[in-house]
């Protein structure tokens, strides 16, 4: 299979996940094993979203988060339930923006490049599977656009999942 990744369109943020969207549709279709798609989306993301330097799953193991397929320098395994950006997105079931990670209590740092994080929270049939997480050089990079955007490519992800 060859898979060519798209340039975005320049317009709207909604336009530009729109377009993301239909891309992450044909990279998973017809494939349901989570690992091959969770790392085909992780290399999606991080190579079609400007201003990235780590994109990729922390899975939940029960009481810890577990590094999952990603793109970026290598990072922290484990990060408990409630601590650092991710865990707290894991328990609360939650997205969380975050402009300036040095403000955030707890901020878990796996690459000081970092300034600026999003992660999202991957359910299915109310089971907590694990989270998505962008980290990026900029502060303020992600905003409520993003944050809808990325929602909407983690249910494509999920519904990918058998
Ligand atoms: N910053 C995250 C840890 C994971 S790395 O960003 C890849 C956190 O605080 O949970």
């Amino acid at each position: 299979m060859t898979f060519q990744i798209a340039k975005l369109s320049t317009g709207t943020k909604t336009k530009m996940y729109d377009d993301l969207a239909a891309q992450l549709r044909s990279l998973l279709e017809g494939e349901h094993d989570f690992i091959a798609n969770a790392a085909n989306f992780s290399s999606l993301l991080y190579h079609s979203l400007p201003n990235l330097n780590w994109a990729g799953f922390y899975l939940n193991k029960g009481c810890e988060l577990v590094l999952g397929p990603f793109q970026g320098k290598p990072a922290c395994v484990r990060i408990e339930l409630g601590k650092g950006v991710c865990g707290t997105a894991a328990e609360q079931r939650q997205t969380i923006l975050v402009d300036n990670v040095h403000d955030f209590p707890g901020h878990i740092a796996c690459d000081t490049a970092s300034n600026s994080e999003i992660v999202v929270p991957i359910v299915k049939n109310q089971r907590l599977i694990g989270v998505l997480d962008l980290d990026s050089p900029l502060f303020g990079r992600f905003d409520d656009e993003d944050a809808k955007g990325l929602n909407g490519l983690a249910e494509i992800f999920v519904d990918s999942m058998v």
